[in-house]
């Protein structure tokens, strides 16, 4: 009776309250109609990347919003429309009612802004999250993302809602950045630091990436809000350019370290689940669920090439040492060696790891590439010989992401497993040099 009493004081209170622009409009602005309405693609001439913008019209000339008047805000009417070709957001479903109900009251109750700056981007006025972060985790939960930096003293690994880092000379836990996606599917670090980028999201919900100082984790920018999830992110060697690319079929680019975003491509007719970068930074390879691979300009999005190779989804991708030659990974377990221009080589399938999907790679020199399966094997490959050299790390359940530590004789190869577990293994002699569950409490 007491939750009863409680929930109906909230959401009484809810009503009562004067909609906020910046706290629970300019969200559902963001994630739904922005990607066709900003600056650089105003689809019907109509912007909606800052308040000054939303308010002017668009081709139609007709009142975009009319504070006070709901019905004769074209906003609000786009959004209620029957005509499903007329509706927004544009070739999607229409918004949950519960957020039509809100532009809805917003306009009503004078379209008001409370932000301190109406000519700020939309995504700046985003509510920071509110950590939801758990002090322990009740189970260990799948690792998807992790990334080392330049000196290989700090690895990086997705959480839940969170980023967590860790010293992997000890295995112990350096600290936590709160504040991050649900699902946190993509990780990289700008070289020169300060930086790391993070991709990932809620599925079927939002996408997000963020720049975020892990020396000073407060300091942070929001640079993109997505439909869905971003499903991978890389930076290139220089520290210029930081690539994501997702569920929405987008490859996105952006300068650094000021986060500005240079293009925007719809690459694929499906998932983008795998992104590389060259070692010169030059060039970007995709995997998809759409059974191609592509490769394009970093500096201009211009694609390159596109290999029609696989017959399964592209689950994952990497850029051979010489820039020249780039490897994919498919859901039947086979990779394939092809070059910028999307051909395929003579001797180019590899059958690394039986029939379970490779799931990421990486390249130990150039005739010796690495895969990671979905059967909890490494393996080192014989490129020119076709044969798999070494088969290193067993984990209990698939291997969803891989680092390469160190070199020579000391090497070892970082692996993250969907059970949990980091994995350090020595590569020479498949000696396993630390292992522990990423997963705060375990
Ligand atoms: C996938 C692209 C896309 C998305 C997402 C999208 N729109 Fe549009 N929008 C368009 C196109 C294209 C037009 C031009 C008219 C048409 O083709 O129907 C348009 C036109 C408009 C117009 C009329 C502009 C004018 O004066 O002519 C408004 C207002 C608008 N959109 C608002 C929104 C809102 C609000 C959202 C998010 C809920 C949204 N749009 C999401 C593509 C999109």
């Amino acid at each position: 009776m007491r939750f009863i009493i409680a929930s109906f004081l909230a959401s009484s209170s809810a009503l009562a309250a004067p909609v906020s622009f910046s706290k629970q409009i300019a969200p559902i602005l963001a994630g739904q109609c922005l990607e066709c309405h900003r600056a650089e693609k105003a689809k019907g001439g109509y912007r909606l990347d800052t308040f000054e913008q939303l308010l002017k019209t668009g081709d139609s000339e007709e009142a975009t919003v009319v504070p006070g008047k709901a019905e004769a805000s074209e906003l609000y009417e786009l959004l209620v429309v029957h005509d499903d070709s007329d509706r927004m957001p544009k070739k999607a479903d229409a918004l949950p009612e519960k957020d039509i109900a809100l532009i809805r009251q917003w306009i009503s109750e004078g379209a008001k802004y409370d932000g301190s700056n109406a000519q700020a981007s939309l995504t700046s006025l985003l509510p920071q999250k509110v950590a939801q972060t758990l002090e322990k985790y009740p189970r260990p939960i799948p690792v998807t993302a992790l990334a080392l930096n330049g000196d290989g003293k700090v690895l990086v690994t997705s959480g839940y809602h969170e980023v967590l880092s860790w010293d992997p000379a000890t295995g112990k836990m350096r600290g936590r950045l709160a504040g991050m996606p649900e699902r946190v599917l993509g990780l990289s670090f700008v070289q020169g630091g300060p930086w790391l980028a993070v991709a990932g999201g809620t599925p079927g919900r939002s996408g997000e990436v963020w720049l975020v100082n892990y020396a000073k984790p407060a300091e942070r920018k929001r640079l993109a809000q997505m439909r869905d999830c971003a499903l991978d992110a890389v930076t290139s060697p220089d520290g210029k350019y930081l690539v994501t690319a997702g569920a929405d079929n987008r490859v996105r680019c952006f300068a650094l370290p000021e986060g500005k975003e240079i293009w925007n491509l719809e690459a694929h007719a499906d998932w983008i689940l795998g992104l590389a970068i060259s070692p010169d930074g030059q060039h970007v390879a995709t995997a998809s669920r759409d059974r191609t691979a592509k490769v394009m300009k970093t500096a201009t999005g211009e694609i390159e090439g596109t290999f029609t190779g696989h017959s399964v989804p592209v689950l994952s991708v990497a850029f051979a040492p010489d820039g020249k030659e780039v490897i994919s990974g498919g859901q039947d377990g086979e990779a394939r060696r092809w070059t910028l221009d999307g051909t395929g080589k003579k001797d180019s399938t590899l059958r690394p790891a039986g029939r379970t999907e490779v799931l990421a790679l990486s390249y130990l020199n150039q005739d010796t590439p690495i895969t990671a399966s979905g059967s909890g094997q490494v393996s080192v490959i014989d490129a020119k010989a076709r044969k798999t050299k070494a088969r290193l790390v067993m984990h209990g359940d698939r291997v969803n992401a891989m680092a390469l530590l160190g070199g020579g004789d000391g090497q070892a190869v970082i692996t993250a497993s969907h059970d949990g577990e980091i994995r350090i293994t020595q590569m020479v002699d498949n000696k396993e040099l630390r292992k522990f569950v990423a997963s705060p409490g375990w």
